[in-house]
């Protein structure tokens, strides 16, 4: 494969084509409005510059990745001639469905449809084509460009000719792909997404403070992030949702999301990309202090 369609040129869809492009795939890189993909541009540009900056990647590098990608404003262009299309469109299944209900009718039938969904079903997503056999899940991780792992989700009627197509060619991003069957959360979401709900229980109960709470879990377990912090680089809306996607889907009180969550996600305290959620956040900065709703 040389071609590579990316639907979406939000934070994960950004991602997905910086690491094609850098990786020598010429990448269509397709979003409604083109002021979200200048957007998307100078943000793979500024993480090239990281990368740079940190000798992991050549200024010569750099702007081979850079020529490699070509933005578009309607997927009937960007898919002409892609061998794959990657959609990391917003988490709506109804705007999913519609994608790739559009996609079956503009690629030819051998193209390989990857959905980047860290929650909906891949079995329903593929059964709105008229090729499930060729769809199948690409979950990457955020930051994109510095997180090994991509989960590889297998559909009920995913063929193993497109799974090991898709692992193949995630190993040649220097990613790590696992494979997991089609659940609710799959595996990361499933195991991650509780964890946060947990640490969000633990804050609303007062067992203790945000900033000792994600210190307990950076220092004696050795996360990178606190789970709040984590909380609010994901995105609340997306942790509630996947809760209940999975509250709903695997029918366990277990999954239920915590009220806390709700009602910040209900006042539009978003985390990161509100400016406030379990910590407010400055732009541009690392800096970040306790929410005052959190302040002891
Ligand atoms: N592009 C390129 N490089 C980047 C980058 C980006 N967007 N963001 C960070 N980096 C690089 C930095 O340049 C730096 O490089 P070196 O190791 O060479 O120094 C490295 O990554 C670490 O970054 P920083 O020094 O800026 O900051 P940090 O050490 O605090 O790490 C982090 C930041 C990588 C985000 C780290 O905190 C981390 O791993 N956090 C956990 C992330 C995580 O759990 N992601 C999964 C979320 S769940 C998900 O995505 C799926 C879902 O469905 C919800």
């Amino acid at each position: 494969m040389k071609n590579i369609a990316v639907i979406g040129s939000g934070t994960m869809g950004n991602g997905i084509v910086h690491v094609f492009a850098q990786h020598g795939y010429k990448v269509a890189m397709i979003d409604i409005s083109q002021d979200a993909l200048d957007k998307a541009f100078k943000t793979i540009e500024k993480n090239l510059d990281r990368q740079v900056k940190k000798e992991k990647i050549t200024e010569a590098d750099k702007k081979a990745t850079l020529e490699n990608i070509t933005p578009f404003t309607a997927i009937k262009d960007g898919v002409v001639g892609a061998e794959l299309v990657v959609e990391a469109a917003t988490e709506n299944p109804d705007l999913k469905f519609k994608i790739f209900e559009e996609l079956d009718t503009l690629v030819g039938p051998d193209v390989i449809l990857a959905s980047n969904t860290s929650s909906i079903s891949i079995t329903e997503i593929g059964a709105k084509t008229n090729r499930p056999d060729k769809v199948i899940g690409m979950h990457f991780m955020n930051p994109v460009p510095v997180m090994k792992l991509v989960e590889i989700i297998k559909g009920f009627k995913t063929s193993d000719e497109t799974l090991n197509t898709i692992m193949e060619l995630a190993k040649g991003l220097h990613k790590v792909p696992v494979e997991v069957n089609d659940y609710p959360g799959f595996v990361a979401n499933r195991i991650l997404m509780p964890m946060i709900n947990e640490a969000i229980s633990t804050l609303q109960q007062g067992v203790a403070g945000v900033q000792e709470i994600d210190t307990v879990m950076m220092l004696g377990m050795a996360h990178p992030m606190g789970p709040l912090h984590l909380a609010d680089f994901i995105g609340l809306d997306v942790c509630l949702y996947i809760m209940q996607v999975m509250y709903e889907g695997l029918g366990d009180d277990r999954y239920a999301p915590n009220p806390l969550l709700v009602k910040m996600v209900a006042s539009g305290n978003l985390g990161v990309k509100t400016g406030s959620g379990f910590y407010v956040y400055t732009p541009g900065s690392k800096d970040k202090v306790v929410a005052p709703q959190f302040a002891k």
